[in-house]
């Protein structure tokens, strides 16, 4: 089937909506989403949303605490805009009725603070903050008449010139982008989407580790697609672990024990129950997070163990239970009391720093082809991502994308468009791939390499050792790939394989430690 839209949006995150929201009074606007429309990283954030919202902060503390943890290489004109335009990007969510906590008179937001923040800044609903937020967006979503969503509906890639016919390389000039074709999942037929404006906000790849705190849909395809039709990407080596995700190995995704925890007074532990982070950075628990991911990492190694502990014993019970009540309810479900006992926790795969790399407006390589959220790289996080930036970058993004789209799309001129020439999806003489297992124990083996050669802590070897590994995976794939009828299983494969090659390509390039990309065969800045 064809569809033909103004607005095309390939996910129903907090960037996703957040656009739709902002051009539908402007054109017809539909977004593709390959599961529930909730499902996403946004669902899941605890901590919340950076925002400098009072005089007691100032716009120059939040932008300096974000260059220093992204390591010296973020892009500071990216920093000053995005914090800057933060408070209008958060009233805005207000006014679609997104609730966030308010202090105990009521009169202003209630604050939180995380690691490497110099301030209490982050507006959160109790620890809840990207549920709430996705269930604002979407209710608001629902009620404009000019915007459709689709769920089950995967993105495979996205059109350019190249299924014209067009021979198109990394260096054509003017690569465009006219939609995307998508599996329906519910009837198995392909789709294709032509569309004025594309944008692509689909999330993370946290997937190509085993262990992550992002859902399942978390596999890199934005970026993959835009690897594939040969647009520019950024920064891939920058994969940020979480501190201090619930061990608990069987759980996947592995579950966020919040920053915000360490910001109202919790404290890392080893397995002794002494503390151990002065070795490493003076600001102890609340360093950023490369630092203390890194930290936990090599504590870890020395002893040979699996996990160690987050002690929350010493804020209140009463602040416990009722700031943190996700958390409190979880681990009690598992026998863990955090009022009393010590919670085991490990790092874990988190957010993807790099990605599509977009200018200001948040335009890609790709002419008509936009990003924001996660699978974007703005040039905010430089080598490490400061806690709670995620969330603000997406409303930031999702903002100026739209304000440059909808001039995009008041001077796109139909009848000069090749929309009528793009052929349907073939899948003349493909056969249904009947074993499964040649996808399900290739993900296994791909997660594994990832994760022992391509972690927190990486070296020459490591890099060389998964790059050739992999190698072998990517061409078993693609031959599958050739002869199979296309599922969401085996893209999504596909997706995880050319991502882990993008993070290993660019960290092998990467030849000095900065941020999170760290190599025993490196030297330090610092
Ligand atoms: P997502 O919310 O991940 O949505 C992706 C969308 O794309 C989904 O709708 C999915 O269906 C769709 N999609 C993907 N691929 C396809 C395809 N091929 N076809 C069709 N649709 C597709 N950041 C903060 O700033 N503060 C926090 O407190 C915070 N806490 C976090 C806690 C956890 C556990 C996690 C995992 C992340 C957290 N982050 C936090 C990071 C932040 O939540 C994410 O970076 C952000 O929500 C990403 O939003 P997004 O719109 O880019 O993508
Ligand atoms: C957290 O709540 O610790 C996650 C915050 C983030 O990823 O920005």
């Amino acid at each position: 089937m064809r569809h033909e839209v103004d607005f095309l949006v390939i996910g129903s995150g907090i960037a996703g909506l957040s656009f739709a929201l902002k051009v539908a009074q402007y054109g017809k606007v539909c977004i593709l989403c390959k599961g529930d429309a909730s499902e996403g990283s946004t669902k899941y954030a605890q901590g919340g949303i950076a925002a400098v919202m009072y005089d007691t902060d100032s716009f120059d503390k939040h932008i300096a605490d974000t260059l220093v943890a992204g390591d010296g290489i973020c892009d500071r004109e990216v920093v000053e805009m995005t914090i800057r335009e933060a408070p209008q990007r958060i009233q805005e969510l207000v006014q679609y009725g997104v609730n966030f906590d308010m202090d105990k008179g009521g009169g202003r937001f209630d604050l939180h603070r995380e690691g490497g923040h110099s301030e209490f800044r982050i507006l959160h609903h109790k620890d809840n903050t990207g549920a709430e937020i996705e269930r604002g967006l979407l209710q608001a979503i629902h009620d404009h008449p000019n915007i459709e969503l689709k769920e089950n509906q995967f993105a495979i890639d996205i059109i350019t010139q190249h299924h014209l016919g067009q021979r198109v390389t990394k260096h054509t000039p003017d690569i465009e982008c006219y939609g995307v074709y998508a599996l329906n999942c519910k009837t198995n037929e392909i789709d294709t989407y032509l569309a004025k404006v594309t944008l692509l906000a689909t999330g993370g790849m946290g997937n190509i580790y085993s262990t992550t705190t992002t859902p399942i849909i978390s596999t890199g395809d934005g970026v993959a697609m835009v690897h594939r039709a040969r647009g520019v990407l950024k920064d891939l080596e920058f994969m940020q672990f979480h501190p201090t995700s619930l061990y608990n190995p069987a759980e996947k995704p592995a579950f966020l024990i919040t920053e915000a925890m360490r910001g109202a007074g919790a404290i890392l532990k080893d397995r002794n129950g002494k503390e151990f982070m002065q070795k490493y950075d003076k600001r102890l628990s609340l360093a950023p997070r490369d630092i203390v991911a890194r930290a936990i990492d090599n504590e870890m190694k020395i002893a040979g163990v699996e996990y160690l502990y987050l002690d929350a014993r010493g804020i209140g019970k009463q602040e416990l239970i009722n700031g943190f009540p996700t958390i409190y309810a979880k681990c009690l479900e598992l026998g863990i009391n955090i009022t009393k006992d010590m919670i085991p926790v490990r790092p874990a795969a988190h957010y993807q720093c790099g990605g599509i790399k977009v200018d200001r407006n948040g335009q890609s390589s790709i002419r008509h082809l936009y990003a924001a959220g996660e699978c974007s790289c703005t040039g905010l996080h430089g080598g490490n991502r400061l806690a709670s930036n995620s969330l603000l970058e997406a409303v930031v993004y999702a903002h100026n994308a739209a304000m440059d789209a909808v001039k995009e799309v008041s001077t796109f001129n139909f009848d000069k468009s090749p929309f009528n020439a793009i052929p349907d999806w073939n899948a003349e003489g493909m056969v249904l791939n009947e074993e499964m297992v040649l996808i399900t124990q290739t993900k296994k083996e791909l997660q594994e390499i990832m994760t022992n050669y391509v972690g927190i802590v990486r070296s020459d070897l490591r890099l060389r050792r998964a790059f050739d590994r992999l190698n072998l995976i990517f061409r078993e794939t693609e031959e599958l790939y050739n002869r199979s009828v296309l599922t969401e299983e085996l893209s999504e494969l596909r997706n995880l394989i050319a991502c882990s090659y993008l993070v290993i390509k660019h960290a092998m390039a990467r030849r000095e430690n900065v941020g999170l990309h760290y190599s025993i065969d490196l030297i330090s800045n610092d």
